[in-house]
């Protein structure tokens, strides 16, 4: 079990380490090591993806958060906001965030779920999970908040668990996106939810000439010059156009079992929520 050093030595007694429910392990069985994936506009094996991606995040970590403001003008809050709202969250649940990084949602989560719910924050990446970690303990945020390091496609958690699993901007870094709906499908309660916020594909022709400058043009640059680090920025607007658009991803879900899947377009299309039910 890999134990990460607490953000102060005050929240060493209260605050649950991060647990490592084997997220290498679970990605490399997972990862089928004849076929192909992308990353980005590349083609690599799918076994490479995982370590690709993992390379990244380990780059971004420590400047995710302000690169998130800088590279969003802070709009990724309105979309979290609105994911928050949607949720409907009640005191009591128990509320997987996936690939939650940073912890945004995870933070907003806790204290509606107090005093006897719980929020998980999971994310496969050690690096990410230790800044979310750090910046949660720093807002004062330890009631109910466990930390677990583990591969979406494969999750570590028992069946039928969760009312709630969201998922903001982490589908689209997933190798296997189809398995890691499924995994998604078995962790939920019947009744419970999955809201996936992702980038998407935009609907305003207009908007789109100007979102691809942007992406290929600035955010690199962006990257450069903030994080000293372009080719991360470059994979991440790859990355967004590789990904499954609205209906697409509404009929993954459905495929993988959701039920009253819909989903909302944010901000022209350039982000949508996806939600879907288990019953
Ligand atoms: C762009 S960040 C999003 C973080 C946070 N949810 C937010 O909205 O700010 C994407 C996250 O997905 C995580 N990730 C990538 N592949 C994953 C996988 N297979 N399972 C779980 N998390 C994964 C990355 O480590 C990274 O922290």
């Amino acid at each position: 079990m890999n134990q990460a050093s607490p953000a102060s030595s005050e929240a060493a007694t209260d605050t649950p380490p991060i647990v490592d429910k084997g997220a290498d392990k679970a990605a490399d069985t997972v990862a089928d090591t004849e076929k192909t994936t992308h990353f980005g506009f590349e083609q690599v094996p799918e076994a490479e993806k995982v370590q690709r991606v993992r390379q990244v995040f380990d780059s971004v970590a420590s400047n995710y958060d302000l690169m998130n403001d800088l590279m969003s003008l802070g709009i990724h809050r309105l979309w979290k906001r609105f994911t928050i709202d949607l949720a409907g969250v009640h005191p009591g649940w128990k509320i997987l965030d996936l690939a939650g990084g940073t912890g945004d949602l995870a933070a907003a989560f806790a204290p509606l779920v107090a005093p006897e719910g719980e929020v998980i924050l999971s994310d496969i990446n050690a690096a990410m999970l230790q800044e979310g970690r750090n910046r949660l303990i720093n807002k004062g945020l330890t009631q109910g908040l466990n930390y677990v390091q583990a591969n979406a496609e494969a999750l570590p958690f028992a069946s039928h668990h969760f009312n709630l699993v969201t998922m903001a901007f982490g589908l689209r870094n997933v190798t296997n996106k189809q398995a890691a709906l499924e995994s998604i499908f078995r962790v939920l309660k019947p009744g419970g939810r999955l809201l996936v916020l992702e980038f998407s594909e935009v609907k305003l022709p207009v908007l789109k000439q100007m979102y691809d400058l942007y992406s290929f043009q600035i955010l690199p640059r962006l990257g450069e010059m903030v994080a000293k680090d372009a080719e991360s920025y470059r994979y991440l607007a790859e990355s967004i156009r590789m990904h499954p658009n609205q209906e697409t991803l509404k009929q993954m879900m459905e495929q993988a079992g959701f039920e009253r899947c819909s989903y909302h377009n944010l901000t022209g299309g350039v982000v949508a929520l996806h939600s879907g039910y288990k019953f």
